[in-house]
């Protein structure tokens, strides 16, 4: 009985673990509701639900190499444009000193199913010394940008959605922390997202985690089994111990 109750206990642990590990996505700086709106009609024609952290490497005044780190704070100005093949979100912040800008494109692949994805993501900073101690060139302005980028797609007219972090690699010196993301560049309807298209990390994690519940499933299964076995053979000992002891 007293292995039983341990292996009630083990499972128990084993889910919790499980949970708390899917848990913990959160913990993000600040998450962030970004719309851009169509010049001609006023429509919301492209959303952004996303949290962004920056990591870039910069100069300092000794020649060693230091890392910026920052994120999209809560207020920021958002602007961009949506066509029919090409849309684009930019955000600025820090009083417009910063700016991220994604570009996104419609691409048709042999037949008629088209999807899109991010193909641009540039970056402009200053390099604030509360941002960048000891920089070798205190606010200077900084550009960079990557126009062969390949990420965050999705079927065109659905959203691309991706609840694990995604380490964007824009050049060498620049990355970009990516959490919760979801966003639509085209085909969005009454401002709201379309049906979600969820990225390979997160449908990686969802099948591990079901054959993780299959196995501890098995595993409960079987010691259950054992259990109530042990249990039948102990006291069917124990009533034929019994009869013996009477017949003799
Ligand atoms: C968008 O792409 C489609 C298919 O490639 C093309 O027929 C159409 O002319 C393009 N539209 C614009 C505005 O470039
Ligand atoms: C947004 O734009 C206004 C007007 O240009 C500016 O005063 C403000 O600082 C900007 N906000 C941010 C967060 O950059
Ligand atoms: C950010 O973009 C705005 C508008 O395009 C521009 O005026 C501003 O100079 C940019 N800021 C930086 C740091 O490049
Ligand atoms: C741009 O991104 C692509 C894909 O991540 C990468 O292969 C390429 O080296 C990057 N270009 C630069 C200038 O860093
Ligand atoms: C992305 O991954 C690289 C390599 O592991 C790491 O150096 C960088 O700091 C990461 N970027 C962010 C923003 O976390």
């Amino acid at each position: 009985m007293s292995w039983l109750i341990t292996t009630a206990v083990f499972v128990f642990v084993v889910c919790i673990e499980a949970t708390s590990h899917r848990g913990n996505v959160g913990s993000s700086p600040s998450h962030g509701h970004f719309v851009v709106r169509d010049s001609t009609t006023g429509q919301i024609c492209l959303i952004a639900d996303m949290g962004l952290q920056f990591k870039i490497l910069y100069t300092k005044n000794d020649g060693k190499f230091g890392t910026g780190v920052f994120s999209v704070p809560q207020s920021v100005n958002t602007t961009g444009f949506c066509d029919s093949n090409d849309s684009s979100l930019t955000l600025m912040f820090h009083d417009d000193t910063f700016n991220v800008t994604f570009d996104f494109v419609k691409s048709v692949k042999g037949g008629s199913v088209s999807r899109f994805h991010v193909s641009t993501i540039e970056i402009s900073y200053t390099e604030l010394p509360s941002i960048f101690p000891g920089t070798k060139s205190p606010d200077a302005r900084r550009h960079v940008s990557n126009n062969t980028m390949n990420i965050f797609s999705a079927d065109a007219d659905k959203s691309y959605m991706c609840n694990a972090n995604v380490n964007i690699t824009v050049t060498k010196d620049a990355s970009i922390l990516a959490r919760q993301v979801q966003l639509q560049p085209f085909g969005v309807k009454s401002g709201k997202f379309s049906s979600a298209q969820v990225c390979s990390q997160d449908t990686g994690n969802k099948g591990s985690f079901n054959i993780a519940a299959i196995v501890i499933g098995v595993i409960a299964g079987l010691a259950l089994l054992g259990g109530v076995f042990a249990y039948v053979v102990f006291s069917e000992r124990k009533r034929q111990d019994y009869h013996s002891l009477n017949s003799d």
